[in-house]
């Protein structure tokens, strides 16, 4: 079997990599698989440093001074873009005249805290400072370079990636209209901004930004073929960020393939501000189709190998930007007004395969006093009962037109406690796996071969542990019949 591994990471997330605790899980894509080792994790940020991904967020730095949003920026995400502190208006706030403060405190934060840090964004229509409307074209051009060359520079070493030029496009794929730059610039400002960008730090990936670009649509073909034809010519570019601001119950269909059809033109891919709003007030209901988008749009990144990861576009639901825009919607976010998790953040672990307990449960003993009568001198035969092999498998399957999960139980029924376990079982019709949590999951053909993982290989006589996976299937997807338990026929709940 061949194994297919991640392009090279960064050095920051080789170092998070190294850092952090592994997951139990393996990726399997077709016939290849890349295991990861497998152990606990405690937080998202755990979870998708394990898998090779970036989980990000949204940082004001003014929020910092409060502990509850300080502890879960510190502890749930390895990545961290500015809100707002990179933007045009923010850093040159007049002409020539730099202000890197807030921008500054989002980079220290990102070096203090040993998460990467994503710089937003050099070139945007929005928010840009009010001199800037008095200039001609020319003029403009000139204050474009002179702004993305000071500030590239200025993060040089600092960011990894940059969004160079953010929503570019409008909603029929043609250049957007209200953009001060399109109209006073023309269609040559995003490559003059890439290449400027370039020039001014060679080593920071470059990415174009945009959003309802999630689904193969005219405006996401548009960015494709502006990708294409910068890759075409030689002009810089290195990824492409999808912003995801999405409503409950409308993933697109298409997003893997959209995402995976840049990716095959040879850039990265990356969710950039994901945050998936609702109409008010939220309910049990809408919070759990909002759970299961933000698994979905994670799962989609992570099946996709060249998505770097998935940031979300802020913390809490209370600094969420959705009210302020989006009239009557909101709860958009993973932590509520009181930063409570919501459904959204099980769903995401689950994504990456669940968080484990950092250190297995201890099992003590029950103490036992012996007794004070002295034992009768006769002893008895010791008979050890051979032990009973057993075992009893639940294959449970949620499916769509072809894919599918399954989530499978695997319960000791003998009377001695399994160290390590290995089940085996054949797909009757031609399923692939394609992600598998809390095992290592290979397959060659038909036949798959599930390994616990670290914390997950001893079962008790008459205990039970559970593992799976995501997979693809041609229309037809029955269950197996027979699985093997360490080479012993299980029966099949
Ligand atoms: C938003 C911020 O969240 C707000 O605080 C600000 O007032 C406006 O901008 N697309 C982008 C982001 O690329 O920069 C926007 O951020 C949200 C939409």
């Amino acid at each position: 079997m061949s194994v297919t591994r991640p392009p090279a990471p960064s050095s920051r997330r080789a170092a998070l990599r190294t850092t952090a605790v592994a997951l139990a899980a393996t990726i399997v894509v077709g016939a290849a698989a890349v295991a990861i080792p497998a152990q606990a994790a405690s937080s998202l940020k755990d979870l998708a440093t394990a898998a090779g991904k970036d989980i990000g967020f949204a940082l004001d730095p003014n929020r910092l001074s409060e502990s509850a949003y300080k502890s879960i920026a510190d502890s749930e995400f390895n990545l961290v873009v500015a809100e707002n502190a990179m933007k045009w208006d923010a850093t040159e706030p007049s002409q020539n005249s730099f202000s890197y403060g807030q921008g500054d405190q989002v980079a220290n934060y990102a070096a203090s805290t040993g998460k990467e840090l994503y710089g937003h964004t050099l070139v945007w229509h929005s928010q840009m400072p009010s001199w800037t409307n008095s200039l001609s074209g020319s003029a403009l051009d000139s204050a474009m370079r002179n702004h993305v060359t000071n500030v590239a520079t200025h993060f040089k070493g600092k960011v990894a990636s940059w969004d160079v030029v953010n929503e570019a496009f409008g909603e029929n794929g043609e250049r957007r209209t209200d953009s001060a730059l399109q109209q006073k610039i023309g269609d040559g400002y995003i490559e003059t901004a890439f290449r400027t960008a370039r020039a001014a730090d060679p080593t920071a990936k470059l990415c174009i930004n945009d959003y309802n670009t999630d689904a193969i649509n005219s405006k996401s073909t548009a960015i494709y073929n502006l990708v294409r034809d910068f890759k075409a010519r030689g002009v810089p570019i290195d990824c492409v960020g999808f912003q995801s601001h999405l409503i409950i119950g409308q993933v697109p269909s298409s997003m893997q393939q959209n995402l995976q059809r840049f990716a095959d033109l040879g850039v990265d891919v990356r969710i950039t501000e994901l945050d998936i709003r609702m109409t008010m007030p939220s309910d049990s209901s809408k919070l759990a189709t909002q759970a299961a988008d933000y698994k979905k749009v994670f799962q989609i990144c992570n099946a996709v190998t060249r998505c770097q990861g998935v940031t979300i576009w802020g913390i809490t639901d209370k600094y969420s930007w959705v009210p302020g825009v989006f009239s009557g919607q909101g709860a958009a976010l993973v932590w509520d007004d009181n930063y409570n998790k919501k459904p959204a953040y099980d769903a995401i672990a689950s994504a990456f395969g669940g968080i484990t307990p950092t250190t297995p449960p201890v099992t003590t003993p029950p103490v036992t006093t012996p007794p004070v009568t002295t034992p009768p001198v006769t002893t008895p035969p010791v008979t050890t009962p051979p032990p009973s092999a057993g075992c009893q498998v639940s294959y449970g399957v949620n499916q769509w037109n072809t894919g599918f999960t399954a989530n499978v139980t695997v319960k000791n029924t003998s009377s001695s406690a399994l160290n390590g376990w290995t089940l085996t079982f054949s797909f009757p019709s031609g399923q692939s796996v394609t992600q598998a949590w809390s095992s290592v999951t290979t397959q060659s053909g038909s036949a798959v071969t599930v390994k616990n993982a670290a914390w997950n290989g001893s079962i008790p006589a008459g205990g039970s542990t559970q593992f799976g996976f995501n997979g693809s299937h041609s229309g037809t997807n029955t269950a197996p019949s027979s699985f093997s338990l360490n080479g012993t026929v299980c029966s099949v709940a």
